[in-house]
């Protein structure tokens, strides 16, 4: 039987939006952000905020700092009933696409050691890791990888890009067929 689902469309990340990209925040991580932190990084001009939203529900969420030549991620993340459906990557492409758009030339950023999910997603974009941050996360006492993919506007990584967004636009027409 077919099932119909709405599209996905990734947008600029609103103040109304808080409430739900709140409750995907406390589903996904140990350390939630606090309600307040979003709402001042809506207003910080150096950032930027999306969200992945399938009809009128909110999917997933990502964001940036992009300061002089280097955009670093400080979010990723899909609502666990929605994991696995290429909303990651979209929201991943959005952030490089943004940062290629503010002339940064450089992505980084921390991740978990143990978070091979989320590390696998920056492997397939490009990063490497370039250091680790000992005991980095208080929570738990894990140690952070830090990430960085460089010369993001060089056509090999343009290549990249266009081969991954070719990927996953296979893949929805793929699953709109089931
Ligand atoms: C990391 C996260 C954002 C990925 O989002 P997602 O929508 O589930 O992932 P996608 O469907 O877009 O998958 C993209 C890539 O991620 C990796 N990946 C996704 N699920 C995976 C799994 N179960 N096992 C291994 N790798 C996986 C793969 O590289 C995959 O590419 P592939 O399909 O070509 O193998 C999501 O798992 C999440 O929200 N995790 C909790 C929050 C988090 O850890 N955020 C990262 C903070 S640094």
């Amino acid at each position: 039987m077919a099932i119909l689902l709405p599209p996905i469309s990734v947008e600029p990340m609103r103040e109304r939006d808080l409430e739900a990209v709140a409750a995907i925040d406390r589903r996904v991580y140990t350390t939630p952000w606090y309600y307040s932190a979003y709402v001042t990084e809506l207003s910080n001009r150096s950032a930027v905020y999306l969200v992945a939203r399938e009809g009128e529900r909110i999917v997933g969420y990502a964001g940036q700092w992009i300061v002089m030549d280097e955009a670093h991620i400080t979010t990723l993340a899909v609502d666990p009933a929605r994991q696995g459906r290429k909303i990651g990557e979209r929201l991943l492409i959005a952030l490089i696409e943004e940062a290629l758009y503010r002339r940064a030339k450089h992505l980084k950023l921390e991740v978990r050691e143990n978070n091979r999910i989320a590390q696998n997603l920056y492997r397939k974009y490009g990063f490497q890791p370039m250091a680790m941050r000992k005991h980095y996360y208080v929570d738990t006492g894990e140690s952070a990888v830090v990430m960085w993919a460089s010369d993001i506007h060089h056509h090999q990584y343009r290549t990249l890009l266009d081969e991954h967004r070719r990927a996953i636009e296979q893949y929805y027409q793929q699953e709109e067929r089931f």
